[in-house]
């Protein structure tokens, strides 16, 4: 089908509605439809305004269904699957107790390329159709990702996990092998399609000065690739990188000395950041993955999004699930997470300030925003659709949907956001084909 036309409710995002009213913000379309060609968007509006200039093209039509784009998970673990819900333990016992032993698995391209496909149908299933996924040491383990993410057509960024100390032998590199083992991932995957390369030293514990030095020049080398890892998550984690890096001034410091810090690094959890930490991440353009259910399921503490949002020193935010330290791979659970996270601090998080996050403010988090995170002609088409009447309770909870404007939604969509998991979601579409479905229309 080189063309399509979809009609539905529709909402997303052309502003960030952290900083501009939700009215403008924040496009509802109660009756619209959606214009692909060949997995882009070309057009998008009212369906009374666009009917007659596409009468000629059979109409798909979801009623009483609100379409979103694609779930953006911007910082999970697909080598921990498996581990999901360990019992007991926080971060740093965590990771020696459960996390290393499973990821070991992944020398194994058998394995890896296993776990790679349940990964993936369980994303999709979940609505998400872009993530930032740590892979694990192993370069089979990132071959594997790939390969089945390819086949999938997905818009996908990974990469080798580095780490040379701290960790036992079975599951560590040295400055050399990552170095040359990153390199010849980037080569064979970084714009591969729709693939792209994050060099993904795990954390400053786990990667010697020597190391991170060689993350700068494969920065250097391959400009347009991303890093990811992350920081202050854990307070003994914080204590700990600073006994090992003594010279430095704080933990991102250790990164922004190697030179790590820039416009497409993405930093995971941030719970215990000074304020001028804050500040830095602001200036340099690099984005935080708020990791709700991660955070409370470790006991890590609470993310302060409200500074991280602030008009002062803006940081560019995504949700990520984090699993297997986070409890789901639902975004949709991971807003619900977050809410009461914002709970605790005193703070309402808004369901549209949420599902931006989920979906404009995660591409903006991960550079792709002139790619993916909105229905703006000329975007890549991957988009879900919703049903916020999925089970007895929702339906009784939102009898109020469909919904006309954008203040009849605020509440079943809030009921949405709450109370929606993967039963919520109907269907999946990825590059305008459709990847996955609950139930014929
Ligand atoms: N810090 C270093 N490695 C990890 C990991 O695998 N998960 C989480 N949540 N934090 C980490
Ligand atoms: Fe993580």
């Amino acid at each position: 089908q080189p063309l399509q036309a979809i009609r539905s409710a529709f909402l997303d995002f052309t502003d960030d509605p952290f900083y501009t009213a939700e009215s403008d913000s924040v496009r509802y379309i109660s009756d619209g439809l959606l214009i692909v060609e060949n997995g882009i968007i070309t057009d998008f509006g009212e369906y009374n305004t666009l009917r007659s200039q596409y009468a000629h093209i059979p109409i798909t039509t979801y009623p009483d269904r609100l379409i979103m784009p694609g779930f953006i998970d911007t910082h999970v673990h697909y080598s921990q699957y498996e581990m999901i819900a360990a019992y007991g333990e926080q971060l740093l016992e965590w990771l020696s107790k459960y996390v290393f032993p499973t990821e070991r698995k992944f020398k194994d391209k058998a394995h890896a390329e296993k776990i790679a496909t349940l990964f993936f149908d369980e994303l999709i299933k979940q609505g998400t159709t872009t993530a930032l996924v740590f892979a694990t040491v192993h370069p089979e383990s990132v071959d594997a990702f790939f390969e089945e993410a390819s086949r999938r057509n997905l818009r996908m960024i990974s990469g080798k996990v580095l780490m040379d100390r701290n960790a036992p032998d079975y599951i560590t590199d040295t400055p050399e092998t990552a170095y040359e083992d990153s390199k010849k991932l980037i080569q064979k995957w970084h714009k591969n399609g729709r693939l792209l390369y994050a060099v993904t030293p795990r954390f400053a514990p786990t990667s010697t000065p020597e190391q991170l030095h060689t993350v700068a020049k494969l920065l250097q080398e391959f400009p347009d690739i991303y890093l990811q890892t992350h920081i202050s998550e854990n307070k003994k984690e914080v204590a700990w990188v600073a006994e090992l890096f003594p010279e430095s001034q704080g933990y991102l410091d250790v990164y922004d000395r190697a030179g790590l810090v820039g416009e497409k690094s993405i930093f995971a959890h941030g719970i215990h950041l000074t304020d001028a930490e804050f500040e830095r991440l602001s200036n340099a353009k690099s984005a935080i993955a708020f990791c709700p259910t991660s955070n409370l399921f470790l006991g890590s503490g609470l993310f302060k999004l409200t500074q991280a949002k602030s008009s002062q020193h803006p940081v560019k935010v995504g949700f990520g699930t984090d699993v297997g330290a986070g409890t789901s791979f639902s975004i949709l659970h991971t807003a619900h997470e977050a809410y009461k996270v914002a709970q605790l601090q005193g703070e309402s998080l808004s369901a549209f300030k949420a599902l931006y996050l989920a979906t404009l403010g995660g591409a903006k988090a991960l550079s792709l925003e002139d790619k993916i995170g909105n229905f703006n002609p000329g975007k890549e088409a991957d988009f879900i659709v919703l049903d916020p009447k999925a089970t007895t309770l929702m339906a009784t909870r939102n009898q109020s949907f469909p919904a006309q404007s954008l203040e009849e939604l605020a509440q079943p969509l809030f009921g949405l956001m709450m109370l929606g998991d993967d039963r919520a979601i109907q269907a999946v579409y990825i590059a305008g084909k459709l990847a996955h479905s609950l139930a014929a229309i």
